[in-house]
């Protein structure tokens, strides 16, 4: 993936034992695309060498702001004329002190007085400290005058103590910093989504279930949390980790499904209906394992519900967003299920182009036609989808 291709970043390490993730942190930037350029400040520098971040960034790592390899000696001005923002992982207390009140006696802070591109704020102290009067307030000052926090998170500490005031951790950063630069084109609207299979129960050990690997919702559900939205993913089993910032409602079967997307529907601007629902359940499910006797065994099936069309037929419905996965006739099929069902946005796909795959070719049908995407990666193909959905909304 490379969510940050073409992306400058001043990366910050002050001086705290989360130093040492700052290093994987680079790595990981640099694998998402970003031209990453470390300034280590003196604490920094006792928790990590400069070395160690030269071979992990392939740029030179800025310690001074008297450096006189700076061709004009503005380091403070020259290292964020181009970024596209400066993140300071781990932030201190100390570090954190400085920029609120403006002061500028080394090379990150005075960079960070001199910048004119987002400043991005990872806190990383003991909970005391993080707790303390003087550090609410200066995280509260530093929101107040646009500076970005990212954490910190809760849990066991380096001194051995538990509480809130850990740096969050390298890939929950790099998440962060993708969806920092994404469009905010869902803020303060709900999505509700479904994903995944459903597993119909035949008795206590097996059941039916659909094949799908989960990874278009989560995907979506992922981007649409990056666009400001506040979601609900109402999920049959997958084995995927939940995207950070959204909720997961763990299901099974198609009517618990139905019952958990009713639940979390009040207030929703968005329903989303990705999971391979089972079109039919066991008419009646075994208390008992069902003993293999070599006779032949009938199973009686009854359908289940069509959850996205009882909320299509709300009503009041959500903006509802079906998906149509089909293996021939795409155009045909998909926008007859639209008007079946009733949405006002359908996102049709060919199976035969990698159902579980990392990649898919799809097209989106609404009301002013055909719109297909180009061909991407998930989570590209999910930032486009949740554009043009976002551009069907009404407006708030
Ligand atoms: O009719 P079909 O199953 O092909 O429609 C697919 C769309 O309908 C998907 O968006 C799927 O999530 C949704 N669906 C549903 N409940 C069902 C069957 C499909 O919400 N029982």
């Amino acid at each position: 993936m490379s969510e940050l291709k073409g992306r400058k970043l001043v990366l910050g390490v002050t001086g705290g034992v989360a130093a040492y993730k700052a290093a994987e942190l680079v790595r990981l930037l640099g694998k998402a695309g970003a031209d990453v350029h470390v300034v280590l400040t003196e604490g920094g520098a006792r928790f990590v060498t400069a070395v160690t971040f030269q071979a992990l960034s392939g740029n030179r790592v800025w310690t001074d702001l008297w450096d006189p390899r700076m061709d004009n000696n503005m380091a403070h001005i020259d290292l964020t004329r181009d970024a596209d923002a400066i993140l300071i992982a781990p932030a201190t207390a100390d570090v954190m002190a400085k920029l609120t009140h403006g002061l500028a006696d080394d090379l990150l802070t005075t960079l960070c007085l001199a910048r004119d591109c987002p400043l991005l704020v990872a806190p990383a102290m003991n909970r005391q400290m993080w707790e303390h009067p003087a550090t609410k307030r200066n995280a509260a000052q530093l929101i107040a005058d646009g500076v970005t926090l990212f954490g910190p998170a809760a849990g066991e500490q380096a001194c051995g103590e538990v509480g809130l005031g850990r740096m969050l951790e390298p890939e929950a950063l790099c998440e962060a910093l993708i969806g920092f630069f994404q469009p905010r084109v869902l803020a303060g609207r709900r999505v509700v989504m479904t994903a995944g299979p459903t597993f119909e129960a035949i008795d206590p050990v097996r059941g039916i279930t659909n094949s799908s690997s989960g990874k278009m919702a989560y995907g979506l559900a992922r981007a649409c949390v990056q666009a400001g939205a506040e979601v609900v993913l109402v999920s049959g089993p997958v084995s995927l980790p939940m995207p950070a910032g959204a909720r997961r409602v763990s299901v099974r079967s198609a009517l618990e499904m139905r019952e958990a997307v009713f639940a979390a529907l009040p207030g929703a601007d968005v329903f989303i209906g990705v999971a391979a629902v089972a079109d039919y359940r066991p008419a009646a499910s075994a208390e008992h394992k069902i003993k293999k006797s070599g006779a032949e065994l009938s199973i009686t099936l009854t359908p289940n519900p069509d959850i996205l069309a009882d909320v299509a037929g709300l009503p009041n419905p959500p903006f509802c967003v079906g998906f149509a996965a089909e293996s021939r006739n795409l155009d045909e099929y998909a926008e007859g299920k639209r008007k079946a069902k009733k949405l006002p946005l359908i996102v049709g796909n060919l199976v035969q182009d990698g159902l579980g795959g990392d990649d898919n070719l799809v097209v989106l049908y609404d009301d002013a036609g055909r719109h297909p995407l180009p061909k991407a990666a998930k989570p590209e193909l999910a930032r486009a989808i949740v554009a043009h959905l976002a551009g069907l909304l009404p407006k708030v």
